[in-house]
């Protein structure tokens, strides 16, 4: 007991220190594990996506109205759809601009230049949830654990998130279409030679979580531009997400970390999970991760717009153009996609017609945060079988 509040006060020290380094409030500044090159650029991406149009809100609105539509939404989307959302979708053009790390392994140890991967995160992370170091440890980073499999990783931090534009419109600007449209130029962009200095031919996709909700969605609408996807945090039944959105308690990212978030200006409608205990409830699964990983997480949590989490389910489509290799990789207590029990709600529940090539690995003793908990570099070795296995074919 007391070795270890000892220790938890030790660490409350330490991230003091950090937090003063960091700008963005509480982003990890590391580009990269040791064992591979990494390149940070940020782009600026024109991009056209066909946007829900909302009403009835305030992209400042205080945090009782910020409840009162969680709790609107989340028993019945579909009402308050009717209410909060006009009927049609309207165009909107922006440039937005988007933080990118591309990685390749060091010293040329790369099978094949011409693979890559791309990574999408979830919701309460950014691209730090692929290079997740705790403590200076690679452990836990799916990026180092790629480049000691030879494998490049392109990863970018989401709107609103990491040191990408955090716009102040949150509801009709920072919402699930506009996302899909940028990982969707992105994408383009690996493919036509604009990242990482060179054309990649093969292109295996792997999300997190609502990231997983994008690059399902990606190969439905341009299945020729991967040849693989991986869906890690996910599952096609949505009723834990819709629990999410109350169990996770979510409340004004300036109101709960006042002291990473005071200077940033974000309007109330970025939103984070209020505790420690909402977090846990939804992303953690006791004890079956250490305490520093939480910490990690808790002290670089990073917000997410409440149209983000009212449009996200929207994306996930049929993909029957798709004919590359599916594989879905969920921790058996995984709580937003499986309320707990996923072998209860198989991940495998693929909405409409199931890919040709489809596969599920349920690794035990591992909550919705999959790459945080002990169970990570095992996971990574199953998931990097697969990835090697895509790119050979
Ligand atoms: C919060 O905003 C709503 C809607 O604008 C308003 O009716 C309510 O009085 C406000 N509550 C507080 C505590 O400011
Ligand atoms: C939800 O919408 C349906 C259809 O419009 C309506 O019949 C029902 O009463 C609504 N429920 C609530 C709780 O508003
Ligand atoms: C935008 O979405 C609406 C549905 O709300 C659809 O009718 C329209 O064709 C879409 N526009 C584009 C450019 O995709
Ligand atoms: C890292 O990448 C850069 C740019 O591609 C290259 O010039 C350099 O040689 C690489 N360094 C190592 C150690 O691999
Ligand atoms: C890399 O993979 C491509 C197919 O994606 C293949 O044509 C090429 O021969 C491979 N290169 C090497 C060096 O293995
Ligand atoms: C929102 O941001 C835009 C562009 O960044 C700026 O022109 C506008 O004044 C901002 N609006 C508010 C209410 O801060
Ligand atoms: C799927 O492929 C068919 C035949 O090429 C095409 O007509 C259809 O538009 C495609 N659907 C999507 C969603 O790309
Ligand atoms: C979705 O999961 C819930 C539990 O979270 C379960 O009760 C329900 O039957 C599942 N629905 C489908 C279609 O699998
Ligand atoms: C998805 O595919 C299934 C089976 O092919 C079909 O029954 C369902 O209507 C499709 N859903 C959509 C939204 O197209
Ligand atoms: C499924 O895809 C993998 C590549 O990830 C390939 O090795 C395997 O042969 C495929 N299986 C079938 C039945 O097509």
């Amino acid at each position: 007991m007391h070795s270890s509040s000892r220790f938890l006060s030790l660490l409350g020290l330490v991230y003091i220190a950090l937090a003063q380094s960091m700008n963005q409030a509480g982003y990890n500044p590391r580009v990269g594990p040791p064992n591979a090159n990494c390149t940070r650029q940020t782009y600026q991406l024109d991009i056209t996506s066909n946007n829900t149009v909302f009403q009835n809100v305030d992209s400042n609105a205080n945090e009782t109205y910020i409840t009162k539509l969680l709790q609107t939404f989340a028993p019945l989307p579909m009402n308050f759809s009717q209410e909060y959302e006009h009927p049609d979708k309207q165009p909107l053009s922006r440039q937005y601009s988007i933080s990118g790390t591309f990685c390749t392994p060091m010293n040329g140890q790369v099978k094949n230049a011409s693979h890559v991967q791309y990574l999408i995160h979830g919701v309460g992370f950014d691209s730090s949830y692929w290079d997740f170091a705790v403590d200076g440890s690679d452990e836990h980073s799916y990026v180092s654990a790629a480049a000691a499999a030879g494998y490049s990783t392109f990863r970018y931090d989401r709107l609103g998130t990491g040191l990408s534009e955090h716009p102040n419109d949150t509801y009709n600007v920072v919402q699930a279409p506009t996302d899909i449209a940028i990982a969707t130029k992105l994408l383009e962009m690996l493919k036509n030679g604009n990242i990482g200095g060179q054309k990649f031919d093969k292109i295996v996709g792997v999300g997190h979580s609502y990231g997983s909700v994008q690059v399902q969605a990606l190969s439905a609408t341009v299945p020729r531009m991967l040849d693989a996807v991986l869906l890690q945090g996910f599952s096609t039944n949505a009723t834990g997400q819709l629990q999410l959105l109350t169990s996770g308690a979510y409340s004004t990212a300036t109101e709960v970390f006042p002291d990473r978030f005071k200077d940033s200006g974000l309007p109330s409608t970025y939103l984070v999970t209020l505790a420690r205990q909402t977090q846990q409830l939804n992303f953690w699964y006791f004890p079956y991760y250490s305490g520093a990983a939480f910490n990690h997480n808790r002290q670089t949590e990073q917000p997410v717009t409440q149209a983000v989490l009212f449009t996200q389910m929207g994306l996930v489509q049929n993909a029957t153009n798709f004919t590359g290799p599916v594989h879905v990789v969920t921790g058996a207590n995984d709580w937003p996609f499986c309320f707990n029990d996923c072998y209860a709600v198989p991940a495998n529940g693929a909405r409409g017609s199931k890919p040709a090539n489809f596969s599920v690995y349920i690794p035990d003793n591992t909550g919705h945060a999959v790459n945080a908990h002990y169970s990570a570099p095992q996971v990574y070795q199953e998931m990097l079988a697969f990835v090697s296995d895509a790119f050979a074919a």
